[in-house]
């Protein structure tokens, strides 16, 4: 029963799949609309242009001095509407003095042009008498909301009807004429001069009376369209080069040459080719209130035919065109807030997305998180807020970004991610580039991430031997930069003291001390080999410094990998636990922490719970646990139990193997949500979780995998941006250009991941124009150029103190 469920709500989701248009689908689109914007305003290119593109000759904003009496006629929305209108110039109002609506029957909409405008001119006299300005003539402005060709403001040429009207004799024909002519065969009351304006133009305008930076004007009622300011250099069909001019786009006719041809699904082509216009305003077809309701009916009439609705039974009603107004989808969605999407899912009682739901996160709630977020950056950064704080922004005493001049050779060790390693790292001053000349990763054994700081540092110095003896560097001293990706109090560069532990490891006798003296204790215990001048560093921090070395405007280190974190450059004047109030510092953010004192308890889920209670730091780093690598296959393996239990999965069948911790590795998400190879993935997977699975079970797997990995991306986007947002606000810009270094398995590997967390940056900090560059081998890399920044630094501020000397002997 609950499979037949499943299968009819994947079938529903098939027919909806076309309409669902990604992020990617979109950009596409936007860019195929830049190019048709150009040419519709192309001397050239216009004729053949789907989006016509056409000057209005309004050239100038209100500037807020216009004032006096008007006529106004409205034709072309839901309503025909004929006003008389006051603007008065003191107040910077428009006000209505009075306005009636008239009723414009199928039968004139498509009769004959003189049959429409003798309408037209019956209404206003109508409404003249009944407002007493018989003996006035007043200016009219007419809001004309068709495509019109204007040769000037007071005449306007219909290029064609859309929205359902189509009178005959009037294509072609000059609208101010057409009316002129309809009032003087009445002959019982005069009208003055008659400006036509498109209902985008007149929607522009009218706000722009209220706030001057309105240059644009948007329309989404029974048809969609937009004006904006253009500037006239690239309005060539019209002369002048100077000012700008409002251009009414009539995007509705965007696609009318087949551009949108990959997006339109067939029930779009139902609705064109039924249309009183075919082939004429695709776009709007898609979009706008006159199409809308039929769009609906149209699916509802499919899904029916396909049994997936309503027992499968037919309703003449239904099956009748208009049947379904726009205003019904209003009131559906008004009603139970959801979309209609999840409406037609819940009817058919899909029990599997209520499990999911509290895992999809709105931009609403991400933007709520950023917010939560801020406050605690500033929080971690206070001198007497930190002690409370649960995002402990380290500072890092990296002062400064590589500039270039580092170089010489290092030694490197990195450890807190996937895998341990030590690394021989050369930096090249001339070619700007770091190279591996060797590296050597050593397994570490759970024995040892549980067991004793001494075992942890003895097994660490032994594999720096190991190493250093296969190099041939026994008998030199290099420096060595330490990449231990995890939270510490720096005192200075080489004084690091680890707060506490997270992501698995959890040695005793470490927590509070520090790592160098540790480390260098370990060393000193073979006494086999010796090490120079150590420098600490997070593996967020040598990512940034790697990035930055080729890229110098790079001042976020991102990581989301087996753990997850930020670093970024922040103003010293807001550093408070570190003196000095000039220039920047690095801060580690350690956003992992978030969460900690129970800020993001609205968002966390029941399975979140159980993840922090069985994991080996319960309470910490509860951010980390929805987005790291090391708990997004722990999330899905709950999740899919829990559909288990509910009998929504593998028949309800438990499989000892699925109830094991630790048994769906975060790499099973990256191979079942992979677009091609996906579900075959899932499949082999499954049987290898030994669990009944069906065609259906395999694609609800990669729902629950996707629903996992898409709030983890969306999670870390809000974070980002907070972090972007505070750089920029910091600089006071209103605009900031900046690169982020990334590393991390889960941004690597996961097929679809960085997409989706750089759209939502997009989103989330639309100010911020956030490059990422991908750091390889970043974090040892990294060591080795904060360990040649340092050097760098001491260099020069011993050439300083030295220059001093030199200046008091001259004295
Ligand atoms: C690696 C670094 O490139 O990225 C590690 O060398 C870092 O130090 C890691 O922790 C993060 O990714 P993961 O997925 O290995 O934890
Ligand atoms: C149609 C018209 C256009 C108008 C829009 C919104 O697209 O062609 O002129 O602006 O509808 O009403
Ligand atoms: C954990 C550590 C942090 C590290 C991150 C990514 O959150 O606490 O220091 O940067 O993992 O590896």
């Amino acid at each position: 029963m609950c499979v037949c469920v499943c299968v009819c709500v994947l079938q529903v989701q098939s027919v909806l799949q076309p309409f669902c248009l990604s992020v990617h689908q979109l950009r596409t689109i936007s860019d195929l609309l830049m190019k048709d914007l150009i040419k519709g305003l192309g001397k050239h290119s216009h004729h053949k242009a789907a989006v016509k593109m056409l000057p209005t000759f309004v050239r100038s904003m209100p500037d807020g001095t216009e004032h006096g009496d008007f006529l106004a006629l409205d034709l072309g929305g839901t309503n025909f509407r004929v006003l008389h209108v006051r603007v008065l110039e003191e107040e910077k109002v428009v006000d209505i003095l009075g306005s009636q609506t008239c009723s414009i029957s199928q039968d004139i909409m498509l009769g004959t042009g003189e049959q429409l405008f003798d309408h037209i001119a019956a209404c206003l006299a109508d409404f003249i008498s009944s407002q007493n300005l018989k003996g006035q003539t007043l200016p009219l402005g007419f809001t004309f909301s068709f495509s019109c060709e204007q040769k000037k403001i007071d005449e306007s040429i219909l290029l064609r009807w859309t929205k359902g009207f189509n009178c005959s004799g009037v294509e072609g024909r000059d609208i101010v004429q057409l009316l002129k002519e309809a009032v003087q065969r009445r002959g019982d009351f005069t009208i003055g001069f008659v400006a036509m304006v498109n209902d985008t133009v007149g929607t522009m305008m009218s706000c722009g009376y209220r706030d001057q930076s309105c240059e644009i004007g948007l329309i989404i009622g029974t048809g969609t369209n937009a004006c904006y300011m253009e500037e006239m250099r690239n309005v060539k069909r019209v002369e002048g080069e100077d000012g700008r001019m409002c251009i009414n786009t009539e995007w509705g006719g965007f696609g009318d040459d087949g551009t949108l041809e990959n997006i339109i699904t067939d029930i779009n082509r139902t609705i064109d080719q039924t249309s009183i216009k075919p082939g004429v305003h695709i776009f709007e077809k898609m979009i706008s209130g006159m199409y809308l309701g039929e769009l609906v009916r149209l699916l509802l009439v499919k899904l029916t035919e396909q049994k997936l609705l309503f027992k499968g039974q037919r309703s003449t009603t239904l099956l009748t065109a208009g049947t379904f107004p726009t205003k019904f989808i209003s009131e559906i969605e008004d009603g139970k807030g959801a979309a209609m999407v999840t409406a037609v899912a819940q009817r058919l009682a899909l029990q599997s997305h209520l499990v999911l739901q509290p895992f999809c996160l709105s931009v609403h709630q991400l933007r709520t998180i950023s917010d939560l977020l801020m406050k605690d950056l500033i929080k971690g950064l206070g001198k007497h807020s930190h002690h409370k704080a649960a995002v402990k922004m380290l500072p890092t005493f990296v002062r400064s970004t590589p500039d270039g001049t580092e170089h010489g050779d290092f030694l490197a060790l990195d450890l807190g991610g996937t895998n341990f390693r030590v690394l021989h790292v050369r930096v090249l001053e001339e070619e700007k580039v770091v190279d591996i000349l060797g590296s050597q990763t050593c397994s570490i054994s759970q024995d040892i991430m549980l067991g004793t700081g001494e075992q942890l540092f003895d097994h660490i110095a032994a594999c720096l031997a190991d190493f250093i003896s296969s190099q041939n560097l026994k008998e030199q001293t290099l420096p060595l930069g330490f990449t231990f990706s995890f939270p510490c109090e720096q005192k200075k560069i080489d004084e690091s003291i680890l707060i506490r532990w997270t992501k698995g490891f959890n040695c005793s006798g470490v927590e509070g001390r520090d790592i160098v003296q540790l480390l260098k204790e370990a060393v000193q215990r073979r006494g086999d080999f010796t090490i120079g001048s150590v420098a600490m560093v997070n593996d967020t921090v040598g990512t940034m410094m790697s990035c930055g070395y080729r890229d110098q405007s790079c001042e976020i280190g991102l990581i989301i990998g087996t753990g997850t974190n930020a670093c970024y450059m922040e103003e010293m004047r807001n550093v408070k636990r570190v003196e000095g109030e000039d220039g920047r510092m690095c801060i580690n953010t350690e956003w992992g922490g978030f969460g900690d004192d129970g800020t993001l308890e609205n968002i966390i889920t029941d399975i979140d719970r159980t993840i922090d209670q069985t994991s080996i730091k319960p309470g910490v780093h509860i951010f980390e646990k929805m987005i790291s690598g090391m708990y997004l296959g722990e999330l899905v393996r709950l999740l899919l139990v829990k559909l288990t239990e509910q009998k929504l999965l593998f028949k309800g069948q438990r499989s000892t193997t699925l109830l094991t911790a630790g048994t769906f590795p975060t790499k099973f998400i990256s191979e079942i949500e992979e677009p091609l190879s996906g579900l075959e993935n899932a499949k082999r997977i499954l049987s290898s979780l030994n669990v009944p699975y069906d065609f259906v079970d395999a694609r609800i797997v990669r729902l629950v995998c996707d629903t996992v990995s898409s709030r983890s991306a969306r999670l870390c986007a809000a974070a980002l941006a907070t972090v972007a947002n505070r750089i920029r606000v910091n600089r006071g810009l209103k605009h900031l250009k900046t690169t982020v270094g990334v590393d991390g398995t889960v941004y690597k590997k996961h097929p679809n991941f960085s997409d989706e967390l750089q759209a939502m940056v997009r989103l989330l900090a639309p100010d911020c124009d956030v490059t990422f560059i991908l750091s390889q081998d970043g974090s040892g890399k990294g060591a080795a150029m904060v360990t040649a920044v340092a050097q760098r630094l001491a260099l020069q501020s011993h050439l300083l103190e030295d220059s001093d000397g030199d200046s008091e002997e001259e004295d």
